[in-house]
């Protein structure tokens, strides 16, 4: 069988099978929106409104925008009839944080044949992730990416597993999948294989490194602090069932010591731990009353 050889800096020399590569093109992309929002964001002139204009060009987006920022928490004080009322009354960071979970809705919305998240979990688990990235990384001393970049990485990191998924043979599902089984299978893990994913995708490197090396941090080099947050993150989500248990138990106390190698990575002691614990607490609460089914 002839094989491909990664060749991106941000992959390692695993290789990857050619039916798998194959599979990358069939993949449904991120929605351009997330794409332009990335751009826009690290463009200090750009304005509150020109990120309305590029929601406002996709009306499928703008309803089901509306609707979620109607729903739950948001939804209470008022009602909100136009992108720029939703901007003024939940801020911009809020809902650019919803407009990155309604486009990824499409493609990480999806039941696994092994995988095992109850419903259609994985999205749910993924929008934690991103939440839980992007709180350690606001927390951190040592950041390597800015809060914004964290919570896309944490959005997409586990997205090689759609793709494995289809060559797993594992009757009945299972909750988790070891790295090696799955470099058995298509010659690379899914950590390894969401890099090559998002590289498809064009997904700025920052991005696709932290999410490369969230099984790794030894492998992640400079950026260890950003796969950190993105490890670490996807770990208090797992142990909190975010996503991965029909009920989230946000009430778990988390154990540091399971935490340390990402703990001083991120440059967090382990006495500011708690106040980033509460802060996502709340904030996953959040995710489960705007996003859960
Ligand atoms: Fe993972």
């Amino acid at each position: 069988m002839t094989e491909i050889i990664a060749q991106d800096a941000q992959v390692s020399d695993q290789v990857l099978r050619p039916e798998v590569a194959q599979r990358i093109d069939s993949l449904p992309s991120l929605s351009n929106v997330v794409g332009e929002f990335l751009e826009m964001s690290a463009d200090e002139l750009v304005t509150a409104k020109d990120f309305e204009r590029v929601i406002c060009k996709d009306q499928a987006l703008v309803a089901r925008l509306l609707k979620t920022a109607n729903s739950g928490k948001y939804g209470k004080s008022r009602s909100i009839n136009s992108i720029s009322d939703a901007v003024v009354l939940i801020g911009l960071n809020d809902m650019k944080k919803i407009v990155y979970a309604v486009s990824s809705e499409g493609l990480l919305r999806q039941d696994f044949a092994v995988y095992r998240y109850p419903g259609q979990g994985f999205w749910m688990y993924s929008l934690g992730v991103a939440t839980a990235a992007r709180i350690l990384v606001e927390a951190a001393s040592k950041p390597t990416i800015n809060g914004e970049a964290a919570f896309v990485s944490g959005l997409v990191h586990d997205v090689g597993k759609l793709i494995i998924d289809d060559f797993l043979d594992t009757e009945g599902g299972v909750r988790r999948v070891a790295l090696a089984d799955e470099v058995a299978v298509t010659g690379v893990d899914h950590a390894e294989l969401g890099a090559h994913i998002m590289g498809a995708w064009n997904i700025p490197e920052v991005i696709s490194g932290a999410a490369r090396w969230h099984h790794d941090l030894a492998g992640a080099g400079d950026i260890c602090s950003a796969a950190a947050a993105i490890g670490m993150g996807a770990g208090i989500c797992d142990f909190w069932g975010v996503g991965t248990e029909p009920f989230m138990n946000l009430g778990e106390d988390v154990d540091p010591t399971h935490h340390e190698q990402a703990m001083e990575a991120l440059g967090i002691p382990d006495g500011q731990l708690e106040p980033v614990l509460f802060e996502m607490r709340q904030k996953l609460a959040g995710l489960e009353e705007m996003f859960g089914n």
